[in-house]
């Protein structure tokens, strides 16, 4: 990337649709569209995790020198569900959100988040995040903190998984109460699922059910992730649920398959972010972004979150 463009010759402005999707071509083909792309998030958003909640579309910037783009991304307006305080109005029930930044030249960055300020500032928001997985240095650079991250993984629908435990009967379908008890189980609290979204695979072990999953129907994402009773872990249940998991999209015709860990931790290896790595790595999941969340923030010291790397080795 090029860092010296001569600013005075950038120019931030509202850009189409189109001229948006064919500069991210450049950088990323994981989605067909636009609208796909927009779609596929709005159906993630039952999870309302930092970069993953309901929002409106505010503007599509790009930066251009001498007429040509140089670095894009999207404006948002997303609920304000952080649980603590940013230091701004209490009262305030949304904010702006940055997300999708590609730069060919890192030095149009500060020119296009001011750009974005104003628009925000304008549709009545007075503070705001940024969701990114490219630009966390000149993130960093321009006194932006890091207050949230998480990974979002993938399978190809062709692969297959291989192990699990052949014990184990799949079930799709079941009571709340028989799953509120695997998740008190595999991490201490329970979220209803949506039945009306997602489709849940239950795994039952001599007739007990020991495992579960939330389907969406619509995003292709395990919704909060594969669970195991606590003393039935690491017996090859969890790979036998993903299995299922797979099995289901492909034939519904899914190209991919998603899951998404939120960190408990920024800065520390937590055990439960590490094993969750480990197990989805190892039945073949890919990484295919991970999201860092930035705001403006003082920070008296640098913070410094380990890689994935530090999760899964070892
Ligand atoms: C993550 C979880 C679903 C794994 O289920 P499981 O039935 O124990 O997993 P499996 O026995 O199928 O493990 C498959 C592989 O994953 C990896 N793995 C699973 N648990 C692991 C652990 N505690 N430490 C290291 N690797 C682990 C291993 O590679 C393992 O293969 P191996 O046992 O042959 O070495 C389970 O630990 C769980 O319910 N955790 C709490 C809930 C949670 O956080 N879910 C993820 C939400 S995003």
């Amino acid at each position: 990337m090029n860092g010296n463009t001569n600013m005075s010759s950038n120019r931030v402005e509202e850009i189409s649709e189109k001229d948006f999707w064919n500069f991210v071509g450049n950088f990323d083909t994981s989605f067909q569209s636009l609208d796909q792309y927009e779609k596929w998030k709005q159906e993630l958003s039952i999870l309302r995790d930092g970069w993953i909640r309901k929002s409106e579309r505010l503007a599509l910037l790009g930066a251009k020198t001498n007429g040509k783009l140089i670095g894009i991304m999207r404006i948002l307006r997303v609920s304000f569900s952080e649980r603590k305080s940013w230091g701004f109005n209490e009262n305030e029930k949304e904010r702006g959100e940055i997300q999708d930044i590609y730069l060919k030249s890192s030095g149009c960055l500060k020119l296009m988040i001011d750009k974005a300020e104003k628009i925000m500032y304008k549709n009545g928001l007075s503070t705001f995040a940024i969701s990114d997985w490219r630009n966390w240095d000149l993130l960093k650079d321009l006194g932006f903190g890091i207050y949230s991250r998480s990974v979002l993984l993938h399978w190809d629908t062709t692969a297959q998984i291989s192990g699990g435990n052949k014990a184990v009967e799949i079930n799709f379908g079941t009571k709340k109460d028989v799953l509120e008890e695997i998740q008190k189980s595999s991490w201490g609290f329970f979220v209803s699922p949506v039945f009306k979204k997602q489709d849940i695979v239950l795994a039952l072990l001599k007739g007990e059910p020991v495992g579960c999953a939330y389907l969406n129907r619509f995003s292709g994402n395990i919704d909060y992730g594969v669970h195991v009773k606590k003393e039935h872990q690491r017996r090859g249940i969890g790979t036998s649920i993903l299995k299922s998991a797979l099995d289901y999209y492909r034939k519904r015709n899914f190209k991919r398959m998603f899951v998404i860990r939120n960190f408990r931790s920024i800065t520390k290896v937590n055990e439960s972010d590490r094993v969750a790595l480990k197990f989805y790595i190892g039945c073949g999941g890919d990484v295919l972004r991970e999201y860092r969340g930035f705001r403006m923030k003082r920070q008296s010291r640098k913070i410094r979150a380990p890689d994935i790397g530090e999760y899964i080795g070892g």
